[in-house]
């Protein structure tokens, strides 16, 4: 195991249900000018996790005085919150830099940095090998951020902070600007699965997870905002354990029975920490939990999965499906696949389509494997090469395609329980999403938006389905 970092931080307060959550560097940062006259754009990659991680930047930074500004033109500051997980992470950063050239030409004042997963792999490489960017952190240094760029603002040099707070313990609440009526709300931070091909493990750090106390106040706090639906957010988020001994299924059901929530969601969930008591609590408490599960297979082979260190079995994986099926009836599921995964044969392949056929999910995510710095499997010998794994790719996703739609077609005709999140004034129509996660676009009174309505299903696309309200 490769440690991307140096020194650890530590927090030596300890919560207890009484406790606020504790975020001093909220309190010691807000009254700082440096952000005064100046704009903050941020520019974001990656999962739901940057999505969060880029608004709690924005609202750190807002208290510092900044502005948020929806173009980098307008902005004195830039950050780019990055993503590692495939591609060309490190040179995706670089051409971004090299977009805002013409923009420091112009304001000399402009400072950019990069944060985020590819500040936490590259750290102090970054300025090296482009000194336009004036500061780089971590995904546990986010909270240092105005700071950071105090310091920034302050001298000649670039300031680099990406060490990881392994011993700290996660206290974080929710800090999002504007919720709407369905938001994502952080349990889980980092991941000790080390499967062989992800580079997530040395990006985020160790896994913790959130006191259960303080996730139940967050969302307490948020329903006061208006918020409906939320979804519980972490790599890894069934293998939540709180201090107090809850485990996830325990949370899922301390939401559901404590608070005034109407939907809980959650991403992302691991197969082999998917156990009988969550699928008993979703099954009991359906009335608020979506019956909508991601559950990330990776390769429908036994030998593959072996070398992806997932920790199961094809054999195993499907077995867990058929529980989940037989306990909740109507659940949907959908999955995330790797293909050309190295030592990947034919035979290895045609077992991930016929796994994807016998599930029948509603939805896959599937990607090229693509070799991650740190990890074992970039070290694997027998890489697949580019040609076969995109021919590998199109397969699948054709063999998907033809289930997929049948699947959407059973909708035509059905009731569903959406919760309006938008209404769009350029096509005049609402939209919002069913229990089972499907986006669906009907006609309706713009103050509809909150409220949970009927709506009939009248056309199903692969993606998005069409219909009508149904006034009660
Ligand atoms: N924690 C989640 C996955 C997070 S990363 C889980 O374990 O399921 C999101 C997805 O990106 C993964 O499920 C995987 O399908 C894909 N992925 C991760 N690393 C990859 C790599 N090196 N090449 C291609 N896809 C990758
Ligand atoms: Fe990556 Fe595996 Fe952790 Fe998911 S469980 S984040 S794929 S190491
Ligand atoms: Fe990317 Fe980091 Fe998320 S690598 S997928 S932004 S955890």
């Amino acid at each position: 195991m490769i440690e991307t970092t140096g020194r650890e931080t530590t927090n030596s307060s300890s919560p207890t249900s009484t406790t606020p959550i504790q975020t001093p560097i909220l309190k010691t940062y807000s009254n700082q000018d440096i952000g005064k006259g100046r704009g903050v754009y941020v520019s974001t990659y990656g999962c739901q996790m940057n999505v969060n991680d880029s608004e709690r930047m924005y609202s750190l930074l807002e208290m510092a005085n900044f502005t948020p500004v929806p173009t980098p033109e307008q902005a004195s500051l830039i950050i780019i919150n990055s993503c590692s997980v495939r591609e060309k992470p490190v040179h995706k950063v670089y051409s971004e830099v090299g977009t805002f050239r013409k923009l420091r030409e112009k304001n000399p004042d402009l400072k950019i940095g990069v944060g985020g997963c590819v500040g936490s792999q590259e750290k102090d490489n970054l300025v090296k090998k482009q000194p336009m960017i004036d500061f780089v952190f971590g995904t546990d240094t986010i909270d240092k951020l105005p700071e950071i760029i105090a310091k920034v603002y302050q001298s000649e040099g670039p300031t680099i902070d990406t060490q990881f707070a392994h011993r700290a313990p996660y206290y974080v609440e929710t800090l999002i600007r504007n919720p709407g009526v369905s938001t994502f709300v952080n349990v889980t931070k980092g991941c000790d699965n080390f499967c062989t091909f992800c580079v997530v493990p040395y990006t985020r750090g160790r896994e913790k997870s959130r006191p259960y106390t303080h996730v139940l106040k967050d969302v307490q706090e948020l329903i006061q905002r208006g918020v409906k639906e939320i979804t519980l957010l972490g790599q890894n988020v069934n293998s939540y354990e709180s201090e107090c001994g809850k485990d996830f299924a325990d949370l899922l059901k301390g939401l559901a029975v404590e608070t005034n929530i109407e939907r809980i969601r959650y991403t992302t969930s691991h197969p082999k920490d998917f156990d009988e008591k969550l699928m008993d609590v979703m099954a009991q408490h359906q009335n608020k939990i979506c019956e909508y599960i991601h559950l990330p297979v990776q390769s429908g082979s036994s030998r593959i999965l072996h070398t992806m260190n997932r920790g199961y079995t094809r054999e195993q994986y499907l077995e867990k499906i058929q529980k989940i099926k037989s306990i909740i009836p109507n659940v949907v599921l959908s999955t995330d696949i790797i293909v050309g995964f190295p030592g990947e044969t034919e035979e290895d392949f045609q077992e991930t389509v016929r796994l994807v056929q016998d599930v029948a999910y509603e939805t896959i995510f599937a990607f090229k494997y693509s070799p991650r710095p740190f990890t074992k499997a970039a070290r694997f010998e027998d890489q697949v090469p580019e040609s076969v794994k995109e021919r590998r790719l199109a397969e699948l996703f054709e063999a998907h395609n033809k289930i997929s739609f049948e699947l959407a077609k059973q909708y035509e005709g059905q009731v569903l329980q959406v919760l309006v999140e938008d209404y769009s004034e350029e096509r005049g129509n609402l939209h919002g999403r069913s229990t089972q996660n499907k986006n669906v676009y009907f006609l309706g009174p713009k103050d509809m938006v909150g409220q949970t309505v009927s709506v009939k299903i009248t056309k199903a696309f692969p993606s998005t389905l069409r219909g009508e309200w149904i006034p009660t």
